[in-house]
């Protein structure tokens, strides 16, 4: 039973055990969200509940009250990370073994040389139990020989950091220990280990206006185990969602961590939950901005819509999180990749990719390995992402938009997604691009290619394209 389910992603241990989960597309995902009216009043103010995590009965903290405020390290996190996580390709089905390769392939396909970094470990690394005298979480020695700490020391050893995933909940989605009421031994512990990057799930039961004009309207996300006085049925405190029991859940890892020695970068995986974007950035570097991902074209135009709709939040050390790629997975065209890729890089999001690395061909690995992109991505000068702008006047709407320009050390960038199922002629003004201004001759230089196109052009100059179906453009231009 356990082979077979391992072959669907599952988590040996609990297959063993008769315990499988669901990985579904994006869009039955998003099905299983209900609209339910909201009951003024109706938030639970139970003080205290009981978890069981660990095997050992241990009293939960309550919310909120004299919740720490501590910010984020600078120390690490300014840029948005670059690296890989196993959850996409494996989901449970992880071991020391799988994550060696991907550091190892980090260095033989020069993921490493092109800026990738970090080598993440999602759910489902530890035993089911906490130690009972410690409380620490345990690896789960079948599957981590070594323990983290010695699979961490092995990625250092070639020049990578590491990262782990827990969650602020008493369990995690798939049921091992989660780090609600256990933060401090928890940090302490991944810090200990030489642990550099903290996924920290949104577990459950979270209530929040999303999408909904309504504010009277909220979606229930229920998926698991955060006690009942952990959850927002009602607007928080002074309507502030800082203060959100969401949030406190969070602030309490994010001053776990600010206690240890080691900078931990900490990545709020909260669904996009309890407006996240409006106090992100004062808890940790970055934030999830939805559900899991998946390898379609719905899912990536409709995250980009997303973090378009709150993308002022995004600056250095601040990054709205459009979750792992999924090139190498699933049948997105060629075209569509480097949207997926290209909209990750222009809107700042982490990048973490989310497949099995033997797997990639050598255009894929150009794609998430080109230079220019990387560099706009990386940029050290300017931390703010590319935003939408008119390109002419009388412009068709779209959804999501299709021109995006921003600024980066080497001057003005125009992304342009051709949001269509058929190639089309895509046009911009160059007086329209915010920060070219009215006068002068410009340049433009394809980024994907890594060359200058010919000719030179006025402000008044209309620029046109041909775009494939579902591909994005991407172009440097400067005053010449
Ligand atoms: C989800 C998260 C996934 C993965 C999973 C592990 O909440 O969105 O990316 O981490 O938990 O159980």
């Amino acid at each position: 039973m356990a082979n077979a389910a391992a072959k669907d992603g599952q988590d040996p241990q609990l297959a063993s055990q008769g315990i499988t989960f669901a990985v579904l597309p994006f869009e039955n995902r998003i099905d299983q969200l209900l609209v339910t009216p909201c009951l003024p009043g109706s938030a639970s103010s139970s003080p205290s509940t009981t978890s069981t995590s660990g095997g050992g009965s241990t009293s939960v903290p309550s919310a909120p009250g004299g919740a720490p405020t501590t910010p984020p390290t600078t120390a690490t996190g300014k840029l948005p990370a670059l690296g890989w996580n196993s959850w996409n390709a494996y989901q449970g089905n992880i071991n020391e073994a799988k994550v060696l390769a991907a550091a190892n392939q980090f260095i033989s396909l020069g993921l490493k040389d092109a800026g990738y970094q970090y080598i993440n470990i999602d759910d489902c690394w530890a035993n089911m139990a906490r130690n009972s005298s410690s409380q620490r979480m345990v690896p789960d020695a079948t599957k981590f020989p070594n323990g983290i700490s010695g699979l961490a020391s092995q990625i250092h050893a070639l020049g990578l950091k590491i990262g782990i995933y827990s969650d602020a909940g008493t369990n995690t989605c798939a049921g091992y220990p989660g780090s609600l009421g256990y933060e401090s031994i928890d940090a302490s512990t991944f810090s200990e280990w030489g642990i550099d990057y903290l996924k920290y799930g949104e577990p459950n039961k979270s209530i929040s206006p999303r999408n909904i004009a309504d504010a009277c309207y909220f979606l229930f996300i229920d998926n698991c185990n955060v006690p009942s006085n952990w959850t927002d049925n009602y607007n928080p405190p002074g309507g502030d969602w800082y203060n959100s029991n969401s949030a406190i859940r969070y602030r309490q890892m994010g001053a776990a961590l600010a206690t240890q020695s080691r900078p931990i970068q900490f990545s709020l995986c909260i669904w996009g939950n309890a407006n996240v974007w409006d106090w992100g950035a004062r808890v940790g570097h970055s934030w999830r901005m939805s559900g899991d991902s998946s390898a379609t074209w719905s899912y990536i135009t409709s995250i980009i819509n997303t973090n378009v709709a709150h993308i002022s939040a995004v600056k250095y050390g601040a990054h709205n999180d459009m979750d792992m790629m999924e090139i190498g997975n699933g049948a997105l065209t060629v075209q569509e990749q480097r949207t997926h890729f290209a909209a990750w890089v222009f809107l700042k999001s982490p990048i973490l990719l989310g497949t099995d690395l033997s797997k990639l061909s050598s255009a894929q690995l150009d794609i998430i390995k080109n230079k220019e992109l990387l560099a706009f991505h990386q940029d050290a000068t300017v931390g703010t992402p590319a935003i939408p702008f008119t390109p002419y006047s009388g412009a068709p709407t779209t959804s999501p938009q299709e021109y995006f320009s921003g600024t980066s050390s080497k001057g003005t960038h125009v992304f342009i997604i051709n949001t269509s199922s058929s190639s089309a002629t895509k046009q911009f003004i160059f007086s329209n691009v915010p920060g070219l201004g009215t006068s002068g001759s410009f340049k433009v230089h394809d980024m994907w290619s890594g060359s200058d196109l010919s000719g030179t052009y006025t402000a008044s100059s209309s620029f046109s394209a041909s775009v494939a179906a579902h591909d994005t453009v991407a172009y440097l231009v400067t005053k010449v």
